[in-house]
């Protein structure tokens, strides 16, 4: 995507890391923010920096793995800014852990953020993007994605589903209005072999991207 300069954004994960890196790259490129997490006062401090360097953004707490908030900062950034252009599903845990530890309740909280909060997101905000006809859709993966790590098993399976959906999101709603376009990543990259973005097609309103 190349004019983001009046384009509206949501970044999920966007208190830290990651998420708010993106966020601020953004709204430097001139696109409005929705800036979400739980949370606020990291997405306040953040929204401080964006008004200072002349962004526009909009705190939104929202718990990925709750419909409902989910539903609720969808609508919330709508009624705001009229529509969403792009969404970058950022939210995700990384906690390392050894399965023989057994660290079951980890293993739910990285399922139910990594996956399923993902699709809580992409629930939300897909209907609003196909009755616009246009939007990017930025799900955040891994080399972990790929690949498989010790003391990862469960990340690099929640990674690995993220994948899936995204060539699947591509695959059903691409057929007719969606294209890829390549992304790289602020996080390591992989090695060149595992890089698999597809050519972007160049008359697409479309994108459904993964970024690892
Ligand atoms: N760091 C890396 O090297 C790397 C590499 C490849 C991919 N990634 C991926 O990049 C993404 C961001 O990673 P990061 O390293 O920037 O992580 P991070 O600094 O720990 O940030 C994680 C973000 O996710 C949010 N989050 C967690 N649970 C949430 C929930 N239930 N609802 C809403 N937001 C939630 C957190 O916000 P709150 O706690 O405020 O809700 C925080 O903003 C993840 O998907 C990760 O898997 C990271």
């Amino acid at each position: 995507m190349t004019n983001i300069s009046g384009r509206v954004a949501l970044v999920t994960g966007a208190s830290s890391g990651i998420g708010a890196a993106t966020a601020l790259k953004l709204a430097e490129a001139g696109a409005k923010i929705g800036i979400a997490a739980r949370r606020t006062d990291k997405l306040e401090a953040l929204k401080g920096e964006i008004t200072l360097k002349g962004g526009e953004a909009l705190v939104i707490e929202m718990d990925v793995v709750d419909a409902a908030s989910v539903e609720a900062g969808v609508q919330k950034m709508a009624d705001a800014f009229g529509s969403i252009d792009i969404l970058v599903n950022n939210a995700g845990l990384m906690p390392l852990s050894d399965l023989d530890q057994l660290k079951t309740n980890e293993w739910h909280k990285m399922v139910d953020v990594n996956v399923k909060g993902l699709l809580n997101v992409t629930a939300a905000v897909l209907p609003r993007m196909i009755k616009q006809h246009s939007g990017h859709i930025f799900n955040i993966s891994s080399i972990a994605g790929r690949k498989v790590f010790k003391g990862l098993s469960v990340y690099c399976a929640t990674k690995h589903a993220v994948a899936a959906f995204s060539d699947g999101l591509r695959m059903e709603v691409g057929q007719k209005h969606i294209s890829a376009s390549p992304a790289s990543s602020q996080a390591p990259s992989p090695p060149s072999s595992t890089t698999t973005s597809p050519t972007p097609a160049t008359d697409s309103k479309w994108t459904i991207s993964q970024v690892r």
